[in-house]
């Protein structure tokens, strides 16, 4: 993809985090307090951040920026529990004294070759508009559920539970990052990200007042083992709120959350669950399967709404596939098209026994089963089945048979989430 003739693409150093938060704040809409700037650059990943610089004075002051991309460094887990190096894109934005003259898109080709290059297997993004990116092969990899919980809804026993410890504190990147990063590598869910790079884990941190709205600054809850290892976190806020006859009935606001097993969870959520003053709690983001909605003597009580979580776009499609896990044995040449990297394009023959997948190309084979890369982006992490695309006519079943075998082949035994916005 070319740049735009009258731009040029530069890195961007934290020296100019006051112009890039400026071309946030106007495509996003919005002013930004000038006591807040630290906290929205805190977030930044300097290190991958990339600018749209104005070259021709006819399109503005030289040296101003247009448009700005960056992303952060990360692991992803995906089915049978590897960790795969992912991109993950933020804080995009393009001026709108700039739009739709092919800044996004020459960003866009300019991060994807860089993954490439970065030996990342593929990007992942929340987005703003779910029909901005799948014109570059991204596809929906998760969904999330967002529930309302009256407090005191009350959970099945696990045991363990009660032997676990609480603390809650002011969140805290001193003190609670490598608690949190460690709770990170140890979740099994698919979709779950590392926080091991230091640009990834600082911006969990951030804490802008604009962010609280009528709630409290940023809190943390971590549950902790009799050996004080940590076992589960949430970040949350509360806001206070009285009706008028002065009865409390404030709400508790989570956005990221995380435990590495059935007794974690359980204390997390009964902890959250049961905060003085409090009305109700906001859980966001709750995979589909979540085990929160299973412990739930009442899982009407979860008033839900289900939306989009991350879109995934693969970038190496052999690295990607051969990563991992396959429900059941399988061997089948899937022929997958990618406008963007030719040699992502073309017939795959994808083998798996116990499991462990083995994905080589194979010229001139005949396909048994033809895809899009965004539809396997989406399928990959096992959020949907190859068989609910082809029921939508998104994916082509050349022998009979394929979509069943390979369908079976790409589950994932819990559903993916990340469970934590970027
Ligand atoms: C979305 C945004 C980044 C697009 O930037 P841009 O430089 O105008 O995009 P481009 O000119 O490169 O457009 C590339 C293609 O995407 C399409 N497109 C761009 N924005 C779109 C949108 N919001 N919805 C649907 N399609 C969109 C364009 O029509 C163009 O299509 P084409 O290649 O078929 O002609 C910009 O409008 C913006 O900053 N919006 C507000 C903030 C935002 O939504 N950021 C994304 C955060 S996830």
């Amino acid at each position: 993809m070319s740049v735009t003739p009258g731009y040029r693409l530069i890195s961007l150093a934290s020296d100019r985090a006051g112009d890039m938060l400026d071309v946030n704040r106007w495509a996003f809409t919005g002013d930004m307090r000038p006591e807040d700037l630290d906290a929205y650059a805190s977030e930044i990943p300097f290190s991958r951040t990339r600018a749209m610089e104005i070259q021709d004075p006819a399109f503005g002051e030289v040296g101003g920026l247009a448009g700005v991309a960056a992303s952060y460094t990360f692991r992803l887990r995906v089915p049978g529990g590897s960790l795969v190096p992912v991109a993950g894109l933020t804080w995009v934005g393009v001026h709108p004294g700039h739009r739709r003259r092919g800044l996004l898109r020459a960003m866009m080709g300019d991060h994807l070759a860089d993954a490439r290059a970065r030996g990342e297997v593929a990007s992942a993004l929340y987005a703003a508009e779910t029909e901005i990116y799948q014109r570059f092969g991204y596809g929906l990899a998760a969904r999330q559920v967002d529930a309302r919980l009256p407090r005191g809804a009350e959970l099945r026993d696990v045991p363990g539970s009660d032997a676990l410890r609480v603390r809650i504190e002011d969140a805290s990147l001193e003190r609670h990052g490598a608690a949190v990063a460690r709770i990170q590598r140890r979740i099994e869910r698919p979709g779950t990200p590392t926080l091991d790079h230091e640009e990834t884990l600082r911006a969990r941190f951030g804490d802008p007042i604009a962010h609280r709205r009528d709630s409290e600054r940023m809190r943390i809850l971590l549950v902790e083992d009799a050996d004080g290892v940590p076992v589960a976190y949430a970040f949350f806020r509360r806001e206070g709120k009285w009706d008028e006859d002065g009865v409390p009935g404030g709400k508790v606001h989570t956005w990221s959350f995380g435990a590495v097993d059935a007794a974690a969870t359980h204390r997390l959520w009964s902890v959250l669950l049961d905060l003085d003053l409090m009305g109700s709690v906001e859980a966001m983001p709750l995979a589909t399967d979540d085990a929160l909605l299973w412990l739930l003597k009442d899982p009407r009580a979860a008033r839900a709404r289900i939306r989009d979580n991350i879109w995934l776009r693969i970038v190496d499609v052999p690295a990607a596939l051969t990563a991992r896990e396959y429900l059941c044995p399988v061997d089948a040449v899937i022929e997958v098209t990618d406008p963007l990297f030719h040699d992502n394009h073309g017939p795959w023959r994808v083998t798996s026994r116990d499991g462990e997948g083995h994905v080589e190309a194979a010229p001139g084979a005949t396909p048994d089963l033809v895809i899009g890369v965004q539809e396997l982006s989406a399928a990959y992490l096992g959020g949907v089945s190859l068989g609910a695309l082809a029921a939508a006519g998104l994916v082509e079943e050349r022998t009979p048979g394929a979509v069943h075998a390979l369908a079976a082949a790409f589950e994932s035994t819990s559903a993916p989430v990340c469970n934590l916005f970027f």
